[in-house]
């Protein structure tokens, strides 16, 4: 049934005339529009790792994560640059270092806090040898910033040697102080708190980063080198302020490499959060991204963040590490498409997506636990759609442009490489549910029709991300390629049975006809 939709698609792709030439089509202009984003930078798709999962997701010298590393080299095939590793998160803020600790890690759960990751931590010297198991990886390391202890600095003052050692060789990309430091306010610093008492501290403390620094790496101490994310707030709760964070002189040592803040769509328990309501749901990822857009454009009014790049240093589908059902979900994939490729179009010029360990919204499991399997999960099929979208590297710049969509289910993207029209992305968000829906109908599909006037190619070449639904958790492939564990240790392998190899006709107006199945998503090849 799937596979005859799919040829389906093919005769309708064979003869464009028959495609009604309804009001809906979509008008793409082969140069760049004057309004367009400033381009991504390379790597746009990154991640951001839980501190304490880093173990699990890189190993160490002895053990690496040979699995995690393919996944991360698929990815940079596809984008043209291996992705950033941000390693942080809650856990940076509980790390305390204990140098005779002879693992990299000892964590302890207090289920009072999070079942889902430790909340008293130690880590030993060997925390360190994860950052040296991945080639060619950039990386941001996350120091404390939440505990004010005795204990606390001498963690910080004993760890930047050994952070910086291991970040030696090109691996560094920046630093950070704090995991979502507007919500310490009223938790572990008082709650009169504010924006001037975070800088003070966050100003004092990198100052003694940057003098450890000098002792033990001189040479990460350039102008060019030394450079952190912040502030990293949650920006949820009205804490601190981000624009009057900056105003009080956040970057007074002019050391701010990134503006980073943190996006989740919602909560895995809040109540109404469904794959429909919250995550397949084109307006709900604008209204989401519309805080960012906001405070860019403010910061921008005041001239407070010039060159420094806004970028979300930690996001995913649902914050408390996502809903099962939904975050794991094929669906989860095809928004992680729409949200990324619109973050891309509103000037976010990167987006770390978090993992962790047992993680429901992580885009792979790196080690097998008692709770969950070993291997790729749906959302890494949405990284890696992504990642084609959005490929290049410098000197190309690659813009993105939102293009109009009807319904709040569909959502669409050009992308532009140094000026010119290159890839069309069309996300269709319509739920399919085979496990239920499957034995009855056929799978309905829509059609989606550009008219691209100016484009000489006579035959463009298309890419699908496919599933057998919505709910699949698995059987999930972008291109025809499967990046699963059990087939090959994540390394790709093409299959047999999904339609791959398809293209399209650009009749001798410049209208061309693509057919998504319900729940699907396709990039078209211009050039
Ligand atoms: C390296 O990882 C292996 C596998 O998890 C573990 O058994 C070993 O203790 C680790 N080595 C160090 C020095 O932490
Ligand atoms: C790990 O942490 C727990 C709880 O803090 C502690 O009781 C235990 O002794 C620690 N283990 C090691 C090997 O340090
Ligand atoms: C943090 O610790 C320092 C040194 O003990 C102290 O001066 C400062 O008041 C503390 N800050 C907060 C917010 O507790
Ligand atoms: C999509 O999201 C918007 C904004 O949150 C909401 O108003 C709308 O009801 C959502 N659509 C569905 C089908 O739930
Ligand atoms: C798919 O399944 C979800 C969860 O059971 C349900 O809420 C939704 O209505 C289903 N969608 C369709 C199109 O059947
Ligand atoms: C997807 O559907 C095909 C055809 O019905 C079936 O053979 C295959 O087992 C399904 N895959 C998964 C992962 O359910
Ligand atoms: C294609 O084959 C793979 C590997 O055997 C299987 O997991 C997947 O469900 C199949 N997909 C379809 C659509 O039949």
């Amino acid at each position: 049934m799937f596979v005859s939709l799919l040829l389906r698609a093919a005769v309708v792709a064979a003869a464009p005339s028959i495609v009604e030439r309804g009001s809906s089509a979509i008008t793409v202009s082969k140069h760049m529009p004057q309004d367009a984003a400033s381009s991504i930078l390379a790597p746009f798709v990154s991640f951001s790792i839980e501190f304490s999962s880093f173990p699990d997701f890189a190993g160490n010298k002895s053990r690496p994560n040979k699995f995690s590393n393919q996944l991360l080299d698929n990815l940079a095939d596809l984008q043209g640059v291996k992705p950033y590793i941000r390693v942080g998160g809650n856990t940076q803020d509980f790390a305390l270092y204990d140098p005779n600790l002879k693992t990299q890690i000892n964590g302890t759960v207090v289920l009072s806090e999070s079942a889902d990751y430790p909340s008293i931590i130690s880590i030993g010297p060997s925390f360190f040898e994860a950052y040296e198991t991945w080639p060619g990886t950039k990386f941001s390391h996350g120091f404390n910033l939440g505990k004010n202890t005795t204990e606390a600095m001498d963690t910080l003052i004993a760890t930047v040697p050994l952070a910086c050692k291991a970040l030696s060789n090109g691996r560094l990309a920046h630093w950070e102080l704090g995991n979502e430091p507007d919500l310490f306010k009223g938790k572990v610093r008082p709650s009169t708190w504010l924006e001037s008492d975070y800088v003070g501290e966050w100003l004092s403390k990198s100052r003694i980063i940057k003098r450890q620094l000098s002792q033990a790496c001189p040479g990460m101490v350039t102008k060019g080198a030394y450079k952190y994310l912040a502030p990293s707030f949650a920006g949820t709760g009205n804490k601190l302020d981000p624009v009057k964070t900056w105003e009080v002189g956040l970057d007074t040592d002019h050391d701010i490499g990134m503006n980073s803040m943190h996006n989740y769509m919602g909560g895995a328990d809040s109540p109404g959060v469904t794959l429909a309501h919250t995550l397949m749901n084109h307006t709900a990822v604008v209204q989401s991204v519309a805080h960012h857009v906001g405070v860019m454009k403010d910061l921008q009014e005041k001239g407070l963040t010039k060159d420094v790049p806004y970028i979300l240093g930690e996001m995913n589908s649902l914050y408390h590490q996502g809903k099962p059902g939904l975050s794991n979900s094929f669906g989860a994939a095809l928004w992680g498409v729409d949200f990324n490729l619109y973050c891309a179009s509103q000037n976010i010029r990167r987006t770390h997506m978090h993992q962790g360990t047992d993680y429901r919204y992580a885009s792979w499991q790196p080690v097998q636990t008692t709770k969950t399997t070993i291997g790729t999960k749906p959302p890494y099929y949405g990284n890696a759609m992504v990642a084609a979208m959005l490929r290049g590297r410098e000197p190309d710049a690659v813009q993105i442009v939102n293009l109009p969509t009807g319904p709040e289910t569909d959502a669409a993207y050009a992308a532009y490489v140094s000026g010119k029209l290159a890839r069309l992305a069309v996300i269709n968000m319509q739920e399919y549910n085979y496990t239920s829906d499957a034995g009855s109908a056929s799978r309905p599909s829509a059609t989606y029709q550009f008219h691209l006037p100016e484009v000489s190619a006579k035959s463009l070449s298309v890419q699908r991300l496919l599933a057998n639904g919505t709910d699949a958790i698995t059987g999930i492939t972008w291109d025809g390629w499967s990046y699963n564990y059990e087939l090959q240790g994540g390394a790709p392998v093409r299959l047999t049975n999904v339609t791959a190899g398809q293209s399209v006709q650009v009749d001798s107006e410049g209208w061309v006809a693509l057919e998504l199945p319900h729940s699907s998503a396709a990039i078209l090849n211009i050039s």
